[in-house]
């Protein structure tokens, strides 16, 4: 099965009118998949595509890559990388997918899964699966705007039921998006309940375009799991991507993570934010980060702690060496009280 997953996730998957060469993706996440993250994963390899964080399409025709904290990439990830956007203004959505068409994404996916009540309060992210008239529309409107791919990640909506996500997915099918990255859980559920994948395998029943799967996918078996289950077409990797950057070069490719991987991992994240962001910036990003990587390691809210205490760089690598010094015991599952 190992190798039959490898060959699986090498196998190239039509998005539109590009192909990727792995069906691993990063899932965005808002405050992790900066591009600091993103040059971590990519120096590991593996993955089909990466994602920005959200941005807010109404700043983003307007935003300068190099003093904006989400709209910044380097020029060599630009081909595999897509940009997500929130908004409920087709007009604006519109905008800003052409202004990342112009730069050179990949694609654009809009953002109809975010259920935090700082979007929703705005129309935006999982609120718009209440008007899907206006969330078809928003669809239909970058559509027309762009010929780059047009992604859409969306959840099962705001009640427990299959029929709204499929009955959902056809109708962005018919508006043209490309691609479409589903996370089975209702919007008021912020990870406290496990995903359903069942509903995974209802949409990609349904559409006829690439289905990415998403939710709670932590180990190889879980990968397996969610292919046979569900028969996605690939699976887009959250938080276990922010604990363990490298999951995708280790499951698509030959990467053999050694004993000291976590310690360099984390010492290689603090060294790139410091590269990409100014020095508080870095370390606030650095221990929002830290929560995952502890979250594979029994006592890791001891080693979260540290972090969070540290009040520099310095005192951040102390903190990495005292810990990884011990040779933590890595959990079988992450802590999901860190795993948020
Ligand atoms: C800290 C954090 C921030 C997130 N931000 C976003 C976001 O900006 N846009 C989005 O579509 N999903 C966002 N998500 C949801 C993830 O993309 C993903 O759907 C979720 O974490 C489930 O996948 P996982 O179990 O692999 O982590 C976020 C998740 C986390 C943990």
């Amino acid at each position: 099965m190992n190798l039959k997953l490898k060959q699986y996730l090498n196998t190239p998957l039509q998005i539109g009118n590009r192909i990727i060469k792995k069906r691993l993706i990063l899932a965005p996440m808002s405050g992790l998949t900066h591009v600091a993250f993103r040059e971590l994963v990519a120096e590991y390899g593996g993955h089909g595509l990466l994602y920005t964080e959200m941005c807010s399409a109404k700043n983003l025709p307007h935003e300068n890559r190099h003093v904006s904290p989400v709209f910044r990439w380097r020029d060599t990830e630009l081909s595999g990388l897509v940009c997500q956007i929130f908004g409920s203004d087709p007009a604006i959505m519109a905008d800003a997918a052409r202004r990342i068409e112009s730069e050179g994404f990949f694609g654009v996916d809009l953002n109809f899964g975010c259920s935090v009540a700082a979007i929703c309060k705005r129309n935006c992210g999982a609120a718009l699966l209440k008007d899907p008239e206006l969330s078809v529309k928003i669809v239909q409107t970058v559509r027309q705007a762009v010929s780059i791919p047009v992604l859409v990640k969306f959840r099962t909506g705001w009640e427990d039921r299959s029929d709204m996500p499929v009955d959902l997915a056809r109708r962005f099918e018919d508006a043209g998006a490309d691609s479409l990255i589903f996370h089975p859980r209702v919007a008021p559920d912020r990870r406290s309940r496990p995903p359903k994948w069942k509903y995974i395998a209802l949409v990609k029943q349904a559409v006829s375009i690439p289905v990415f799967g998403n939710g709670e996918v932590f180990c190889k078996a879980d990968c397996e799991k969610m292919f046979s289950e569900t028969g996605c077409d690939g699976i887009a990797l959250g938080r276990i991507a922010a604990a363990m950057p490298w999951i995708f070069a280790q499951w698509s490719d030959e990467f053999m993570p050694d004993a000291d991987i976590c310690r360099r991992n984390a010492r290689q994240m603090l060294f790139l934010l410091h590269q990409h962001f100014e020095g508080k910036t870095a370390i606030r990003k650095f221990k929002k980060m830290s929560v995952y990587m502890a979250a594979v390691f029994k006592y890791g809210h001891v080693f979260a702690k540290k972090i969070c205490s540290a009040n520099d760089a310095a005192g951040i690598e102390a903190a990495i060496d005292e810990f990884f010094d011990a040779s933590p015991k890595r959990a079988g599952r992450p802590n999901m009280n860190l795993f948020r």
